[in-house]
């Protein structure tokens, strides 16, 4: 979905586009003399989101539009900047100088003016994806930390909130976990909080832009670590777009030493926008064979898509060496030694169901302890700590 804002005060105009709209997209019109609005004025309408496209109305003066879009453009070059007007050399010219991405005839029929207004929506979402990978080149980040699995029910919001948890212990404040599983995420309850605010607060809005309002955003844990929890209702997901929670995750990281992703299961829309940002990736896998293979197809997508983060850990749960296969079998399948092994243990469900992560409790357990192992090992830069052969460490129970 894309955010169009038209200036204009026609409204033939305004209906005309609001028709033309393919479904999902949303456009709010600002009417009033665009003579009177300022860039900060346009850029500050709350559309539930950032700005994709602005639109200057076939009655918006040619000085108007011009000091409105160069100011805009030189400020936000991810919106795209689109001239109603009949086309002329002249006017062709003063639009490519002040940003003007495209200009469309007022008198086009339905068909071209939804053409025209999709092209807009695509370079919008490109230059988005740009921009995120832009920066992330160009200012020093954090580490992003993403726990997935192509399988549910394997472990990865257990995973995710000790992680947090426990980075949180080696630089207190230092780590935010977000809750990417829009519909059904549980790190609320797996941390036992209740949020007063959550994503959708967080993609909004002025906190999509200004970190300081972001991070009014995020719920503190008892642990030192905060939480950007998923939607209260499941409907709301719709309403987040995976650029721009590609986005926020790069905005966090630039306020955190440690983003930690929770996601839900497979590799949708949300994961794969987020995965050229992260620095890691911690696949969680299951001792059975459709977990294994799961994982083997999940990480070949992700090959075939160049976006595998520069490091990579499997953590092996629910381990039991009752079940048929090795440490060595589930390796030999998906091509990457496993570097920590959980074993099936009643603990786990436990401090689920309390809302206590394993590594706030401090309880004894070698779950914990694999866990502990977990969190060292991102915490020294994504290589494993201590023993040189990761394999001594990996013994199921
Ligand atoms: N090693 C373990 N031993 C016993 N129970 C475990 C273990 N790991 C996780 N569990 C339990 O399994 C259930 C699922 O775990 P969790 O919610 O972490 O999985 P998930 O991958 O996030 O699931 P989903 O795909 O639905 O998001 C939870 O009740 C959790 O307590
Ligand atoms: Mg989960």
């Amino acid at each position: 979905m894309s955010r169009f804002l038209a200036l204009t005060t026609s409204p033939g105009f305004e209906q005309r586009l609001v028709l033309s709209l393919a479904a999902g997209h949303e456009v709010q019109v600002l009417s009033g003399p665009a003579g009177h609005q300022s860039p900060a004025d346009v850029l500050s309408r709350n559309l539930g989101g950032p700005i994709d496209v602005v639109i200057f109305g076939p009655d918006v003066s040619v000085e108007d539009w011009f000091a409105l879009a160069s100011a805009i453009d030189a400020e936000n070059p991810e919106i795209v900047l689109v001239l109603a007007a009949a086309p002329s050399s002249e006017l062709t010219l003063s639009a490519v100088r002040s940003g003007i991405r495209d200009i469309i005839d007022p008198g086009a029929d339905a068909h071209d003016l939804t053409q025209a207004l999709e092209r807009a929506a695509n370079t919008a979402a490109s230059r988005r994806q740009a921009s995120v990978a832009g920066a992330r080149e160009e200012q020093p980040r954090g580490r992003v930390v993403s726990v997935m699995s192509p399988k549910g029910g394997v472990g990865k919001t257990t995973v995710s909130t000790n992680l947090a948890v426990g980075l949180a212990r080696t630089v207190p404040m230092g780590a935010v976990i977000v809750d990417l599983d829009l519909q059904f995420g549980d790190v609320g309850s797996g941390l036992g909080l209740e949020p007063a605010h959550t994503i959708t607060d967080a993609v909004r809005g002025s906190a999509a832009s200004d970190s300081m309002v972001l991070k009014a955003f995020l719920a503190p844990h008892p642990s030192g670590a905060y939480a950007l929890c998923a939607p209260l209702r499941p409907a709301e997901a719709d309403l987040i777009e995976p650029a721009h929670v590609a986005a926020l995750v790069h905005q966090l990281s630039l306020e955190f030493p440690y983003v930690v992703l929770d996601t839900s299961p497979g590799l949708g829309d949300v994961v794969l926008a987020v995965l050229e940002l992260a620095t890691d990736a911690v696949w969680v896998c299951g001792m059975d064979i459709p977990s294994i293979r799961g994982l083997n197809h999940g990480l070949e997508v992700l090959r075939q898509l160049d976006l595998m983060p520069p490091s990579s850990t499997v953590v092996l749960n629910f381990a039991d060496k009752r079940s048929g296969l090795t440490v060595k079998d589930v390796e030999a399948t998906v091509g990457l030694p496993v570097e920590v092994v959980l074993p099936h243990s009643r603990a786990v469900p436990f401090s689920t169901n309390a809302g206590v992560p394993m590594l706030q409790s401090g309880r004894r357990d070698p779950v914990a302890k694999g866990l502990g192992a977990l969190v060292a090992k991102i915490a020294a830069g994504g290589t494993v700590v201590g023993a040189r052969n990761s394999r001594r460490r990996v013994a199921v129970s």
